[in-house]
């Protein structure tokens, strides 16, 4: 089985990859794809460099994906990622998250490919107050990364119905664990933490998000990857909520630092209140997720402890 990766350099990609070799081996060929934007980087395959073929391209550019061979299946996890910046400048997630995944498409289009799986988020269908989303329900996204990832999951549906392509559509919810950037909220906190710094929290920290860790999404993918049907989405999260505020009180316990840290600062323009997917659908496909948040959080705590070397130079 040949796989195309893009955006493999980046937090879940990297993570994906390392659960295909781990699983299948040397029956797995993987070809990782990445840009190397700042938030894809060498580091984050360096344990695993020697066990896939690596092209540095931009999905964004037909000429980039000429230079991938045949696949049986392509797994799209390139984006640009971060809302904070979408709403600074939204051009490059127009263009990577539209035009990136137009590009994909039409590579898929080109050959004869078993599956095209491409990474969306919960975050497309918007804010939520009471109850969760389901696969069917209508887009409403808030930010121009969300509308940007609304767009590109759009191209898809419509690739399929008028192309026949066998895209399948994955919805997680936030994830957490090693390798994230540190400019998201759970690495960002831990590390400002372990230096006794001010953690800045948007609005009241009473926002809730649905907290998914990486490799039970990894797990989850993988599902879809073999199992999913063409012309299908499927949600994915823990289905375990929290508020951000209770999330930085559990970093802060597990490093032993005082809630004095914490300041609430202005919320984020267009913040969404409440994020909640059903996955029942891929729950039936028979994933489940096998880390609690606690678990999980710990982990991802350590992780970041041990690791310095990762996160050190990132940090001004
Ligand atoms: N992190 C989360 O909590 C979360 C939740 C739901 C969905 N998602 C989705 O999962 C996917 C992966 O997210 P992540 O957190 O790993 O992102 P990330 O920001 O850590 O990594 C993104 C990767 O994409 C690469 N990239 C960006 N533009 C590219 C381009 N034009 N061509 C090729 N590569 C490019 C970057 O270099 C980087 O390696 C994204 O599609 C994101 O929307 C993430």
């Amino acid at each position: 089985m040949r796989v195309l990766v893009t955006g493999a350099a980046g937090f879940i990609g990297s993570n994906f990859v390392r659960l295909l070799l781990q699983k299948y081996g040397s029956d797995a060929e993987i070809i990782v794809l990445d840009k190397f934007t700042y938030a894809g980087r060498m580091e984050n395959l360096k344990e695993i460099m020697d066990k896939i073929e690596l092209i540095k391209g931009d999905i964004a550019k037909a000429e980039d994906l000429e230079k991938v061979g045949d696949v049986d299946v392509v797994v799209n996890f390139s984006a640009e990622t971060h809302v904070d910046n979408s709403i600074k400048n939204p051009e490059p997630f127009i263009r990577t998250n539209i035009f990136g995944v137009y590009n994909l498409l039409e590579f898929v289009r080109k050959r004869e490919i078993d599956k095209f799986v491409h990474i969306s988020t919960d975050e497309v269908y918007g804010s939520i107050r009471e109850g969760s989303f389901k696969e069917e329900d209508r887009l409403d996204p808030s930010s121009p990364y969300s509308a940007s990832k609304a767009s590109g999951d759009m191209l898809c549906r419509a690739y399929h119905r008028t192309y026949g392509l066998p895209v399948v559509i994955v919805r997680p919810s936030n994830n957490y664990g090693p390798y994230q950037y540190p400019e998201k909220l759970i690495p960002k906190f831990i590390i400002l933490a372990m230096h006794d710094r001010p953690l800045p929290l948007y609005g009241d920290g009473t926002n809730v998000r649905d907290w998914t860790y990486v490799m039970d999404n990894c797990e989850a993918i993988d599902l879809v990857m073999k199992k999913g049907k063409a012309g299908e989405i499927y949600n994915v999260a823990a289905n375990d909520e929290r508020r951000n505020i209770d999330v930085v009180k559990l970093i802060l316990k597990y490093l032993n630092k005082p809630e004095s840290l914490i300041r609430f600062v202005e919320d984020r323009p267009g913040h969404d209140y409440r994020y909640s997917i059903d996955s029942t659908k891929i729950r039936r496909l028979g994933w489940k997720p096998t880390t609690s948040f606690e678990e999980g959080l710990r982990r991802t705590v350590e992780w970041y402890m041990k690791n310095r070397w990762w996160w050190e130079s990132l940090i001004k």
